[in-house]
């Protein structure tokens, strides 16, 4: 059973369809990127599956049931810039919110410890970066050690060592098996941190898969030697070979599934032949990326 089905989940302003008959299924465990520009409708998504919105049509079911306030407990999220008392430290911060959610006190220093924040802890919010801030929030969601974790652009305005900060903590958490989603409009932040992935236009969804496959499917292995001709010869033979091509200078076999450089290497020495050169190229979900928006006929608009 998935965690999060939605069925033709549909929001209509007066003018925008902001999102347009989603069909999605989320599985447990997953770190799933909603990936998509500026206004084709990440926020709009979140704001119904937290029950902020009411769709205009269809329908999602949370952990195989109808939504509810239950359910509801079960998601940690941040969409908006949360709001802490900037005079307080970052543990009375999550004191107060864990008074207003309910839950135990306790949590507070495991998740300022897995946010990096427990040295920190004294400290009054308004002394800290940027990156620290966006850190409590996540800790904050986490107070309640909810099943699901829900982050909007979550390394917006964040410097780089902040962003760096933001996306390992990401992998961390589901390290420890929540499901997380995460909207975003940076495709590497998709690349770097989420397991699957859907892209998003104008309300629609274009694309869903897995961040290996969009990146797996388009590897390639470039290979040349000093005798081309007789490489060109080996390399008939060579099997997992999907398509092959001589550009260039150097062989570009697209493989198949199971067949790596290392193997390369060792069916050409094999033969007493040696790569004078070697490389593995991944096309890279940008390329993927691009290529969905513009098959979709939208990229230049
Ligand atoms: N309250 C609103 N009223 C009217 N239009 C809105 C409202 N909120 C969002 N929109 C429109 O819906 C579309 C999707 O917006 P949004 O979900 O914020 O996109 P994203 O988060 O991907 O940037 C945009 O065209 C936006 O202008
Ligand atoms: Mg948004």
């Amino acid at each position: 059973m998935p965690v999060l089905e939605t069925k033709k989940l549909t929001k209509k302003y007066r003018k925008v369809t902001a999102l347009d008959q989603l069909d999605l299924a989320v599985e447990a465990g997953m770190v799933f990127g909603m990936l998509g520009p500026n206004g084709s409708g990440k926020t709009t998504t979140l704001g119904l599956l937290l029950d902020v919105l009411k769709p205009t049509g269809g329908s999602y079911q949370w952990f195989g049931e109808n939504p509810s306030a239950k359910s509801r407990k079960r998601i940690g999220a941040i969409l908006e810039n949360p709001c802490f008392y900037p005079f307080m430290t970052a543990t009375q911060n999550l004191k107060v919110v864990a008074t207003i959610k309910e839950c135990a006190q306790s949590h507070i220093e495991r998740v300022l410890r897995l946010v990096g924040l427990w040295e920190r802890r004294d400290d009054p919010f308004k002394t800290y970066s940027l990156g620290m801030k966006q850190r409590l929030a996540i800790a904050s969601a986490l107070l309640s050690d909810p099943t699901v974790l829900i982050l909007d652009e979550p390394t917006n305005g964040l410097d780089p060592m902040g962003i760096f900060d933001i996306r390992q903590l990401i992998r961390e958490i589901a390290a420890t098996g929540k499901t997380i989603m995460v909207a975003s409009h940076l495709l590497d932040e998709v690349q770097k941190v989420c397991t699957h992935f859907m892209v998003l236009q104008r309300g629609k969804k274009l694309y869903q898969g897995s961040v290996d496959e969009a990146l797996g499917d388009q590897r390639t292995i470039e290979v040349a030697a000093e005798d081309q001709e007789l490489l060109g010869r080996h390399l008939g033979e060579l099997r997992g070979v999907e398509k092959m091509v001589f550009e260039e200078g150097f062989y570009r076999i697209t493989p198949d599934n199971g067949l790596g450089t290392g193997e390369l290497n060792r069916f050409l020495f094999d033969r007493d032949m040696i790569a004078s050169h070697l490389v593995e190229k991944r096309a890279d979900l940008e390329q993927q990326f691009l290529k969905i928006l513009a098959d979709s006929g939208t990229v230049n608009e």
